[in-house]
């Protein structure tokens, strides 16, 4: 039975423009500096984002990590939404590793709003954390791989700069969302100090992100890396298919967020409830209301007919759509989860 995965557009894999790019990448060291490769990357990455410099880690929660702690002290604060990836999903490592304290504020919709942020801008006082850095994700994974808008966004990152804050973007899939605005990339990463983006997500390669930034600024996140371990040797193997990633696979996340709206539609033409970010990417939830027991063994029931996705809470679903989901598929799966649904 063919599988549809629509658990995350991480479960990509490699193309065979990649398999070929990896088995004839020019390599060196890297933690020498000597990866022709990764160093290529690096370069044409943070030219992309209209950053000085770049820095090929291991994973989007690496890279977010190295940000946290090249941007703060141990016991410094950061402005956080409350339902954002780097705290809910990054294992604590803000707090475990970087010793850092998150501010929480509330970012339905995607963002928190400016005066959220003002509010943990306090003065000096012994008693508090100094708030030091903003961190803003978009595409904003848990409220609905929703696009924030390229105004709003800015807004809000100069609001925190006004204050004296640095800001971090979490732009694990932020080519998602210049894409669904139609804007240069630059729109957003622009508007920020230092941005991170997957490689390994819609854009399709195995393994990487790039964290991008200012000189200075990734020299130290250098340093971090390394202490982390996360200094690789030949990685031009990998840094390869990154390249073909940034340069080749952008535009084609138009037909992901093409497929995700189809999904979106047939799923609510078959009286599912479907949630509506205000600009929809590669994700659709849903909820679904029933039996508990029933709703719980929803994912399972549909993964033994072939179709794959997550629960993210309970009777709450995402589905997300990449380079491998065509779609056939998404009419395919929206049939089986339709059915399975009903039966709940
Ligand atoms: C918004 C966001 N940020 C960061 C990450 C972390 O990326 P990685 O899985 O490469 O550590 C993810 C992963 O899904 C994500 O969705």
């Amino acid at each position: 039975m063919k599988k549809i995965d629509l658990r995350s557009d991480t479960v990509t894999v490699p193309t065979q423009e990649m398999r070929e790019a990896m088995a004839s990448a020019e390599v060196g060291d890297d933690v020498y500096g000597e990866d022709p490769t990764v160093n290529k990357l690096e370069e044409v990455t943070a030219e992309k984002v209209g950053k000085e410099a770049g820095l090929f880690v291991t994973s989007g929660t690496q890279g977010n990590l190295i940000a946290l702690l090249a941007h703060c002290s141990k016991g410094d604060g950061a402005i956080l939404g409350a339902d954002c990836h780097i705290y809910n999903y990054e294992g604590g490592g803000i707090a475990a590793i970087a010793g850092v304290l998150p501010l929480l504020v509330d970012d339905t919709g995607g963002i928190m709003s400016k005066e959220s942020v003002k509010k943990w801008c306090r003065p000096h006082n012994v008693h508090f954390a100094p708030a030091r850095l903003l961190c803003l994700e978009n595409t904003h994974n848990r409220q609905g791989g929703n696009a924030v808008s390229p105004s709003v966004f800015r807004e809000v990152a100069e609001a925190a700069k006004a204050e004296g804050l640095s800001v971090h973007l979490d732009g694990a899939r932020i080519f998602n969302a210049a894409v669904a605005w139609g804007v240069d990339v630059k729109e957003y990463t622009t508007a920020v100090d230092t941005v991170q983006l997957c490689l390994s997500k819609g854009l399709g390669a195995p393994v990487g992100s790039v964290l991008c930034g200012p000189k200075d600024f990734i020299e130290k996140a250098r340093h971090w890396r390394k202490r982390l371990g996360g200094g690789m040797r030949q990685a031009g193997v990998i840094a390869a298919c990154g390249l073909i990633a940034v340069e080749k696979m952008v535009d084609r996340l138009e037909e992901d967020h093409k497929n995700a709206a189809l999904l979106a539609e047939l799923l609510e033409e078959g009286g599912l409830h479907v949630e509506k970010p205000d600009k929809r990417t590669n994700m659709v939830y849903f909820v679904v209301k029933g039996e508990e027991s029933k709703v719980e063994e929803l994912t399972k029931r549909c993964a033994a007919r072939g179709v794959l996705f997550n629960a993210l809470s309970k009777g709450r679903f995402r589905l997300v759509t990449h380079l491998w989901v065509t779609e056939k598929d998404v009419r395919e799966a929206a049939k089986i989860i339709i059915e399975e649904a009903a039966a709940c």
